[in-house]
């Protein structure tokens, strides 16, 4: 017993008569939840006992703070340590660099500006680091709200060693490369993440970046992955993602899986099975957001497949964030094949999914859910501020997709199994107190595509490490996160 719980007060905070949600998805049950610390220390009938705070919380829900297991809060994390989009939601972990994007190391060949999407996460400004470790130690020196597991980019590697990227890596870039992984992984990165579908990467080879992934075998990280292809040829994407894992023997997490596209609408009957399939033989994750609408920088491929593209940002035009690209073109006389290019670089919002695809995805079991929020648009696609509560809200309880508590452990428990987040995602004695009380029935998605920046309905209080950061609809001011370490299943 140590010396706190000799004082008066046997918990620095008791949550009372709330319902709770452990995270395992198991059901609700009544019970209060005490915390000493940043570590819950007690669960059940705390009636008798004291604490410093006493809160009741009945009629809420009290579950485990959501991870948000696929983020680009690389730079927000620094920049805006609030984590407002996040912590509103009741998002208490985040796991960053992913897509290939990542935003250290970033040792720019001299004369090179950052290219795109790399640009996503605002290296634009005053955030440099020239190895993994010297971003963690920031992270470390001036912590945010939340938690951050993060991962290295192999889109920034490359941009970091090559200059060129139009081609795939010489084996001396190979050989730097993986020695900057080296580095991320010994400094404490969780992983690796790629993003083959941009054009930073989609010339390197699957033995590219098997080698340069080599010491995720060593240092047990994880291979996150936005693939090459998630429209006609997405089999072959699923395979290569895969083969990589077994080539490496690491777990593979398959990022914001969807199918885009009309002529593939209803694919995800076949892209599941293989997955479950794939599950069988090795370690697969996969995640997804809410939404049947993606977003990312303007492209001309992605704006092809899509049945409606909007403008999220425009650096030669910022008027025109929030515009649709058809009506634009329409405007200037042109077609929107003709504009793209004139409109670089910006990004943009594409409907191009099926809903009973995202459905089928989100009510997959191993399905985990991250927002791929882009922090930095100026006009941003809703998911940034809306993803969670819309799961609980929108998908768990209006329809009717999965029970509450499943939703729950899809932004909990299952994410921080699938991460090694040890202690995390759960309610029970000895975890950290990484804690959201929210109301069943208020709790909802309040940031549309025309309101995009809206805080989400219901989260009464959220709190990262026993501290409260979000409470009464706002920041507490309060930067308790911890950078997080990935352990062996
Ligand atoms: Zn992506
Ligand atoms: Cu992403």
């Amino acid at each position: 017993m140590d010396g706190r719980q000799m004082s008066e007060q046997q918990f620095d905070l008791i949550l009372s008569g709330g319902d709770v949600i452990d995270g395992t998805n198991r059901p609700p049950v009544r019970a209060d939840v005490g915390v000493l610390g940043d570590r819950i220390v007690a669960v059940g009938d705390l009636s008798a006992a004291t604490a410093a705070v006493r809160r009741d919380v009945s009629g809420h829900i009290v579950a485990p703070g959501f991870i948000d297991s696929h983020t680009h809060d690389d730079t927000l994390l620094l920049r805006k340590r609030e984590m407002a989009p996040k912590v509103s939601q009741g998002v208490t972990t985040v796991v960053t660099g992913n897509c290939g994007i990542s935003l250290a190391p970033l040792n720019l060949q001299p004369g090179m500006a950052p290219p795109a999407p790399l640009t996503l996460l605002d290296t634009g400004g005053d955030y440099r680091f020239g190895s993994f470790g010297a971003y963690l130690d920031a992270l470390r020196a001036t912590p945010p709200a939340v938690n951050a597991a993060c991962m290295v980019g192999h889109s920034t590697l490359r941009a970091a060693v090559m200059g060129d990227l139009d081609r795939g890596a010489t084996s001396a870039e190979v050989a730097a490369m993986r020695a900057l992984t080296e580095e991320a992984m010994r400094s404490g990165a969780i992983g690796l993440s790629t993003g083959t579908f941009y054009p930073t990467a989609a010339h390197a080879s699957t033995d590219e970046i098997i080698e340069v992934c080599r010491p995720l075998t060593e240092h047990n990280g994880i291979y996150a992955t936005h693939m090459r292809d998630e429209g006609d040829k997405i089999v072959e994407a699923l395979e290569e993602t895969f083969l990589i894992g077994r080539a490496l023997d690491v777990p593979v997490v398959i990022s914001h899986h969807k199918v885009m596209g009309a002529n593939n609408f209803g694919r995800s009957t076949e892209t599941l099975a293989i997955i479950e399939k794939a599950m069988a033989e090795q370690d697969v994750s996969l995640d997804a957001y809410p939404y049947i609408a993606g977003s990312t920088m303007l492209k001309k491929d992605r704006t092809l497949l899509a049945a409606k593209t909007v403008i999220t940002w425009c650096k030669p035009f910022p008027e025109l964030a929030g515009r649709d690209l058809d009506e634009v073109a329409k405007e200037r006389g042109t077609t929107k094949w003709d504009i793209i290019e004139s409109l670089q670089p910006a990004g943009a919002i594409y409907f191009m999914m099926d809903e009973a695809d995202v459905q089928r995805i989100l009510a997959f079991p191993q399905t985990m859910i991250g927002s791929d929020g882009l922090p930095h648009d100026e006009r941003p696609h809703p998911r940034l501020w809306g993803t969670f509560p819309r799961v609980l809200g929108h998908y768990a309880q209006g329809q009717q997709l999965f029970p509450l508590e499943t939703a729950v452990w899809k932004m909990t428990g299952l994410t921080a199994a699938k991460f090694g987040l040890a202690d995390r995602g759960v309610v029970r004695a000895g975890a950290y107190a990484d804690l959201v009380v929210f109301d069943p029935k208020e709790i909802a998605d309040a940031a549309t595509f025309d309101h995009p920046t809206e805080p989400a309905r219901g989260i009464e209080v959220v709190f990262v490490n026993g501290t409260a950061v979000w409470d009464n609809n706002a920041p507490t001011g309060a930067f308790p996160g911890q950078v997080l370490h990935r352990e062996a299943a």
